[in-house]
C-alpha cells in the first residue's frame, strides 16, 4: 500500500469543494452531463446563452464533438470586460522578468485597454475573423495581450514556443497559413539572449511561408535586429494612436479559439484545435476548483505560453476567473537556485504550479536555497507534465510546502484542454505519485491491448469514454488524422496515448506514454521527428530514436544511428548530428545519447523493433523478450555490447 496524505481538516473547512461535495457533484456530472454542464456554463457571460449543451459521438464513422453549439460569447470579453466593474483596479498580471530587478503590474483595466488597442491594430493590418496569427514571443505580458486581442476579433492564434528553431516555426506557419507573426527583438533566459526576430527572418525564407504579410516586433532587449520594410513593424509604433475601445466580436461557442502544435507518434506535429465556449467553461472551472481559488489569491504557473499549460492556466482559465497571475520570463536557477521561492515571497504567491523536472533539478541543489526563503504565503502547490516520482513529490511537499501545503498532481494533455485527473485539495486524500481521481464529467477507463475494459485494480491503457467541454475538436486542416489518432485504436473511446494503473482505492497512476512520443522535461517529442532530422544528414543511412530514463528530465532521448557504407562513427560526427537536430527542431529535441548501430533490429517484414531498442537504451538487456522473430538476431547482441561498454 502506498502512503496516504489525508486532506487537512482546516483546509477542508474553508475549501470550495469538500469530500462529500466531490462525490455528489461527480456522480451528478456523469449521470446527467447535460444538466451539470449547462449549470457550469452559467459561470461565463454569454451574448446568447446556449440551449443545446452537448452533441457528441465518438463513433469513428460519425465523429463529432459539439458543446454549447447555439451559444455565442467572446472569450476575451469574458477574461477582461466583465471584470471591469468589480475588479477594474485589481492586478491582472504581475510581470517578473528574467532580471530580478524587472517587475511590472498591470490591472484588469489596463490590460483591457491594451488588448483593445492591439485588437484595433490587428484589424487595421487587415486581420479578420478566422485569420491565423502566429505568436513567437517570450513570457512577457504582450504575449497575453496578443492572444486576447486575437480572441477579441475572432482571429485564430497559433503560439509557437520561443525555443523552437526557425525550421519548426516555418512548418507551423506553413501548416496554419498565418497572415501575421508577432515576435520580439530578442528574448532573455537566465541572462542569455535568444534571437527571436532573427529566427523569424530565417523561417520566412523557408518554403510555404509567404502567407505572412506582416511581422510585428515587440522591443524587449533593444538588441540590434534587421527590420524589413514594409513587412516588419514595431509594436509600439503600430499601437500609437489606437483607440482603447474595440467591440468584442460575437463568436459561436464552436468557433475556433486557437491551434497549438504538438508532437504525435507519426509525422509532423499536428495543430490541435480548441474552440471557444466549452474550452473556457472547462479551463476556468478546473482552475478554480483544483487550486481552490479565492479572490485574494496570487497565482503563479511557471509554464511558458508556448505550451498548453500556458494557454489554459496562465492566460485563459485564470483571467476568466479574474485572478491575479504572475508571468515569469526567467528560469529556476537564475540568478541562483532560490529564484522561484524569492519570487514567491516577493509577490506573496499563494498558488504555485510547476513541472516535476523543475522540482527534481531544484531538489538536487539541496534544501538550502529553499530554506533561505519564507514561502509562508503558499496555500496550494501543483505539478504537471509527466509522472512525478514519489521522492520528488515528498520533497516538494516537505521542503517547499513545509509539510503544510497540499499538492495537486494534475494529469491532462494538449488535447484535453484542461485537467482530467487531479485531486481537489479540500476533497481528495493524496498519494505521492498519483494524479488521484477524475475531475467532474470525466470518465476514465483502463483497457487492455484489445480494448477490453478492465475493472477494479488494473493496469493497461488509459481511455476516456465520453466527451468533456474542453476537448480538442479536430486537427487543423486534417480531420481524418484526428479520427485516426484518437478514436480508431479503441473505437467508442478517446485514446490518450498514456499507460495507467488503477489501485484498489480507484486512484489513477499514470505510467507514461505508450506510443512513440518521448516526454522530455514535460515536453512532447515525437521519435519520428528526431529520426527524420537525423536521416537528413548525408552520412546517415537510418536512425531509430527511443526514450530512456533521465534523472532530471524524466525521459531522455536515445538515438541509434546507422551510417552509410564506408562512413565511420567519430565523436565529431556524433556532435555534428546532435547539433543538426538542435538546429532542425530546437534544443529540446537534442539527443542525450547517440549510439552507432551497425544494424537495427527488424522483423522479417522490415519493421524496426523499438521495444527491443527501448530495453537496450534502458540498459535492461535481460528483458529483451523474444527476439527470435528478428531478421537478424545477431544485431541485438552487438548493440547490447556497445551499450554495456558505455554504461
Ligand atoms: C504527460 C501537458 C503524469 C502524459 C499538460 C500526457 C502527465 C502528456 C501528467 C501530455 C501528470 C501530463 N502525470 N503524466 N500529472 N501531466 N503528463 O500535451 O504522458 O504537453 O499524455 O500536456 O504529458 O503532454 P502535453
Amino acid at each position: 500500500m502506498s502512503e496516504k496524505y489525508p486532506v487537512d481538516p482546516a483546509f477542508a473547512e474553508k475549501a470550495r469543494i469538500r469530500k462529500d461535495d466531490y462525490e455528489r457533484l461527480y456522480t451528478e456530472s456523469v449521470r446527467d452531463p447535460e444538466g451539470f454542464w449547462k449549470r457550469m456554463s452559467e459561470r461565463l457571460d454569454w451574448i446568447v446563452p446556449p440551449t443545446r449543451i452537448k452533441d457528441v459521438s465518438f463513433d469513428p464513422a460519425n465523429l463529432h464533438i459539439r458543446w454549447y453549439e447555439d451559444g455565442q460569447l467572446n472569450v476575451a470579453a469574458n477574461c477582461l470586460d466583465r471584470h471591469l466593474d468589480t475588479r477594474g483596479d485589481k492586478t491582472a498580471i504581475i510581470f517578473e522578468g528574467d532580471d530580478p530587478g524587472e517587475t511590472r503590474r498591470i490591472t484588469y483595466r489596463e490590460l483591457h485597454a491594451e488588448v483593445c488597442r492591439f485588437a484595433n491594430t490587428l484589424k487595421n493590418l487587415g486581420i479578420t475573423k478566422g485569420d491565423r496569427v502566429a505568436i513567437y514571443l517570450p513570457m512577457i505580458p504582450e504575449a497575453a495581450v496578443a492572444m486576447l486581442a486575437c480572441a477579441r476579433i475572432g482571429a485564430i492564434h497559433s503560439v509557437v514556443f520561443g525555443g523552437f528553431s526557425p525550421e519548426s516555426l516555418a512548418s507551423r506557419i506553413a501548416d496554419s497559413k498565418a497572415k501575421l507573426v508577432i515576435t520580439a527583438d530578442e528574448g532573455t533566459r537566465g541572462g542569455k539572449k535568444i534571437p527571436l526576430k532573427a529566427n523569424v527572418d530565417e523561417s520566412l525564407t523557408k518554403p510555404n511561408t509567404n502567407s505572412v504579410e506582416t511581422v510585428i516586433v515587440v522591443r524587449r532587449t533593444g538588441g540590434a535586429i534587421h527590420m524589413q520594410s514594409p513587412r516588419d513593424r514595431w509594436y509600439h509604433t503600430v499601437m500609437e494612436g489606437q483607440s482603447a475601445h474595440c467591440p468584442a466580436e460575437p463568436m459561436n461557442a464552436e468557433d475556433p479559439l486557437f491551434t497549438l502544435y504538438t508532437s504525435g507518434s507519426t509525422g509532423q506535429p499536428k495543430g490541435v484545435l480548441h474552440t471557444s465556449g466549452g474550452y473556457l467553461v472547462y479551463t476556468s472551472l478546473t482552475h478554480e476548483l483544483a487550486f481552490d481559488l479565492r479572490e485574494d489569491d496570487v497565482y503563479w504557473c511557471t509554464a511558458d505560453v508556448g505550451w498548453i499549460t500556458g494557454h489554459s492556466y496562465v492566460v485563459y482559465g485564470p483571467l476568466a476567473n479574474g485572478a491575479t497571475v504572475v508571468m515569469f520570463d526567467g528560469v529556476p536557477h537564475y540568478p541562483d537556485y532560490s529564484r522561484f521561492w524569492q519570487v514567491v515571497d516577493k509577490h506573496q504567491v499563494t498558488l504555485f504550479y510547476t513541472a516535476p523536472t523543475a522540482i527534481r533539478a531544484l531538489m538536487r541543489e539541496g534544501d538550502g536555497p529553499v530554506k533561505a526563503t519564507s514561502r509562508k504565503s503558499l496555500r496550494v502547490l501543483g505539478t504537471v507534465g509527466e509522472p512525478i516520482n514519489p521522492e520528488a513529490w515528498k520533497w516538494y511537499h516537505e521542503v517547499v510546502g513545509d509539510s503544510r501545503v497540499p499538492i495537486v498532481d494534475t494529469w491532462w494533455q494538449t488535447e484535453t484542454g484542461g485537467f482530467m485527473i487531479t485531486p481537489l485539495p479540500g476533497a481528495v486524500d493524496l498519494k505521492p505519485g498519483s494524479a488521484t481521481l477524475p475531475f467532474f464529467g470525466v470518465v476514465p477507463a483502463v483497457v487492455d491491448a484489445d480494448g477490453k475494459p478492465l475493472e477494479g485494480e488494473a493496469s493497461g491503457n488509459l481511455v476516456i469514454t465520453d466527451s468533456w467541454p474542453g476537448q480538442m475538436r479536430t486537427v487543423y486542416g486534417d480531420h481524418q488524422r484526428f479520427i485516426d489518432t484518437y478514436f480508431k485504436t479503441y473505437p467508442g473511446n478517446y485514446f490518450t496515448g498514456d499507460g495507467v494503473r488503477r489501485d484498489a482505492d480507484g486512484y489513477y497512476w499514470i505510467t507514461g506514454r505508450v506510443d512513440d512520443v518521448i516526454n522530455v522535461s514535460g515536453h512532447r517529442i515525437g521519435t519520428a521527428e528526431v529520426e527524420s532530422a537525423l536521416v537528413a544528414h548525408p552520412k546517415v543511412a537510418e536512425a531509430a530514436v527511443v526514450g530512456c530514463p533521465h534523472e532530471i528530465k524524466g525521459q531522455g532521448i536515445y538515438a541509434f544511428v546507422t551510417l552509410n557504407a564506408g562512413e565511420s562513427g567519430s565523436d565529431e560526427l556524433r556532435k555534428e548530428l546532435i547539433a543538426s537536430v538542435r538546429k532542425d527542431i530546437g534544443a529540446l529535441a537534442a539527443p542525450d545519447h547517440l549510439q552507432w548501430a551497425p544494424g537495427l533490429p527488424k522483423t522479417r517484414s522490415g519493421k524496426i523493433m523499438r521495444r527491443i531498442l527501448r530495453k537496450i537504451a534502458e540498459n535492461q538487456p535481460d528483458q529483451l523478450g523474444d527476439i527470435s522473430t528478428l531478421a537478424d538476431p545477431g544485431v541485438v547482441k552487438s548493440l547490447v555490447e556497445e551499450r554495456l561498454v558505455k554504461a
